[in-house]
């Protein structure tokens, strides 16, 4: 196990293209820590840097404060799993795992032995011998990991390795991967798109946008806490709801025809500002069949039932806001419109220029 910190990295493709721009993470030893952002964002750079597969123009990797900058992959101690898995496709499941094992200088034995455990491990155990185009797309991705396991690397670097599983198979492997590497204790650096991975694996979650680190921090602190509008709209489904709003007072916005007094603790920041935006999470709007005090009237414009929760869009003066309900909210009846109110405790302000939250 060991740490990992990079420092100030920026690595440009052709000169010109953002992979990463001054990128600075640091990973704890035993930590899983998710770098998380939009396609393209630099999240595969940040990993193939790490692993050595990819050199940065400028900043510097140290593992376990060695600085590896020109260290080779086979120095760094590292085993990466491809979303592509990248299984050799002439060796049966034993070999694929066997190889980089016999490349390290482990004696027959030895190999048996790791192989036999991790397989067991990840229950592979009764496909050794087959060739991976005979394994459907979960056993692969269970032999990749089970390759990447048996090297006892100091780092596990995933490189969104469920993202070519179909949804129910993708969501078992998500349960199983945290019992696995909270049972193996590894330091591990996992890349996804998708928020609810990040969310539910991460002791820490490093959010990227265009090459730069946005936010990181607990999965907690960047959902209630989001630096600025692009954190909170990241991270949320259906993602937060945004308004614009113009200050009127100390205290006072004006939403549309509405005035809403926000707490006082905003006095000073909304000093020398004209405009905000307002940001309320779906589940922080509370709708109503019947007007009540502080209640806005919206038309209801379709109804999405998801199983548990049913999810509500509402026109008000013009734009689109979500609201998360109960179940059975609305019943079978028919409605056209409804009442809603803003939960003014949990209502995000970002400032309009810059975008950060206030
Ligand atoms: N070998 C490459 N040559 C040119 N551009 C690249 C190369 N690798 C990545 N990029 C560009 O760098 C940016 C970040 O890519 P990548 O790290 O693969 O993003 P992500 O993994 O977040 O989808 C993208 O704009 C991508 O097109
Ligand atoms: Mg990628």
């Amino acid at each position: 196990m060991a740490e990992v910190r990079l420092e100030n990295i920026t690595k440009l493709f052709g000169g010109h293209i953002i992979g990463l721009k001054d990128f600075s993470l640091q990973v704890k030893n035993g930590e899983f820590v998710t770098i998380l952002g939009p396609s393209g964002s630099g999240k595969s750079t940040a990993l193939r840097i790490i692993a050595g597969l990819e050199h940065p123009d400028k900043g510097n990797i140290f593992i376990d404060e060695v600085n590896v900058n020109k260290h080779l992959p086979q120095e760094r101690d590292v085993a990466f799993v491809f979303q592509s898995y990248a299984l050799y496709p002439h060796m049966d499941v034993y070999e694929n795992i066997a190889v980089g094992l016999r490349i390290k200088g482990c004696c027959k034995a030895e190999i048996q032995k790791r192989v036999q455990e991790v397989t067991g491990l990840l229950e592979i155990g009764k496909l050794l011998k087959r060739k991976p185009k005979a394994l459907s797309g979960g056993q692969r991705q269970r032999v990749a990991l089970a390759r990447a396991i048996a090297k006892r690397p100091k780092v596990f670097l995933l490189d969104e390795p469920l993202s070519n599983l179909d949804a129910s198979l993708r969501e078992r492997m998500r349960t199983e991967l945290k019992m696995l590497f909270n049972k193996l204790k590894a330091t591990v650096i996992y890349v996804t798109h998708d928020q609810t991975e990040a969310m539910s694996l991460s002791d820490k979650i490093a959010l990227i946008n265009n090459g730069m680190l946005k936010q990181v921090g607990l999965p907690d602190e960047l959902y209630y806490q989001p630096k600025d509008l692009f954190v909170a709209s990241f991270l949320g489904s259906p993602p937060i709801n945004t308004l614009e709003a113009d200050i009127i007072g100390e205290n006072a916005l004006m939403c549309g025809k509405i005035c809403l007094n926000i707490s006082s603790d905003y006095r000073l920041k909304l000093k020398n500002k004209n405009k905000v935006i307002l940001g309320l999470r779906p589940e922080d709007i509370k709708v109503y069949l019947e007007p009540k005090e502080n209640t806005y009237l919206a038309q209801l414009i379709l109804i999405e039932r998801i199983g548990k929760y049913t999810i509500l869009s509402l026109n008000w003066q013009g734009q689109i806001l979500k609201a998360i309900t109960e179940r059975d909210f609305i019943g079978q009846h028919k409605r056209d419109s409804i009442w809603f109110q803003f939960d003014m405790n949990k209502l995000y302000l970002f400032d309009k220029e810059t975008l950060n939250t206030i």
